[in-house]
């Protein structure tokens, strides 16, 4: 039987690369529901729709409808590619530039409303691994499986610095920890679905364990 996997928990902790080969070992479709906040941040940031450093919330909401977002999961390579309005931009959302305007964009409850709306139409079909900040909770209370992933702010800014390296990008540490740290505040304190643990959810504290571990562990409860 197919069903609804929620993989919710804080920034860079390993939710995707999880939710990635549990969906190709699963045979079930991955949607990144942090890829479509990126994609209306990058959409605001292009345009020009902020002000001292802060969303214009207006000018964000009424340009909403401008926004298409549409994905290519290719299960056997574990690959997601994200388009906005038919452009590939899976590279770009993965900036610091938008890593540091996402969680204020993401507090905005009509942003929220319309993102909700298209993840629920995506995980019509069962079958579906879905990551974020409130899957559990708010986009599919009725998830058969749901994880809540933490793991030490040190460990993922670590992770998070060598994989952005890995791309040849140029990064730094303290950076990448601060914005780290400072998503998880503005994610857990926001009025509109804060981040927090569905009461349902199992936790995965994976600090210490191999992305391996985590898959198998993961797939055990997925097959109970
Ligand atoms: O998962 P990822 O780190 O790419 O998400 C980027 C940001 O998008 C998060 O820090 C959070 O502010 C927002 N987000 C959210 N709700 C989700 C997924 C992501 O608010 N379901």
């Amino acid at each position: 039987k197919k069903i609804v996997i929620a993989i919710d928990g804080h920034s860079s902790c390993g939710k995707s690369t999880l939710a990635k080969s549990l969906a190709r070992e699963l045979g079930y479709v991955y949607i990144d529901s942090g890829a479509m906040y990126r994609a209306v941040t990058l959409y605001a940031l292009r345009k020009g729709l902020f002000l001292n450093g802060q969303p214009d919330r207006e000018k964000v909401i009424s340009r909403l409808k401008e926004i298409k977002i549409t994905f290519d999961w290719d299960e056997k390579a574990e690959k997601n590619t994200t388009f906005l309005n038919g452009e590939n931009i899976e590279e770009e959302i993965r900036q610091l530039e938008v890593s540091q305007n996402v969680s204020p964009v993401s507090t905005i409850a009509e942003v929220r409303h319309e993102m909700v709306k298209q993840q629920r139409e995506n995980g019509k079909s069962k079958g579906i691994v879905m990551d974020g900040r409130d899957i559990g909770t708010v986009v599919f209370p009725d998830a058969e499986l749901k994880i809540f992933m933490t793991a030490s702010p040190k460990i993922r800014a670590q992770r998070r610095y060598l994989e952005l390296k890995e791309k040849g990008l140029e990064v730094d540490f303290d950076e990448i920890l601060q914005n780290v740290e400072q998503r998880d505040a503005i994610d857990s304190g926001r009025e509109v679905s804060p981040l927090k643990k569905a009461d349902d959810a199992i936790v995965l504290d994976n600090s210490n364990l191999t992305r391996e571990e985590q898959l198998q562990w993961s797939l055990n409860k997925a097959r109970e």
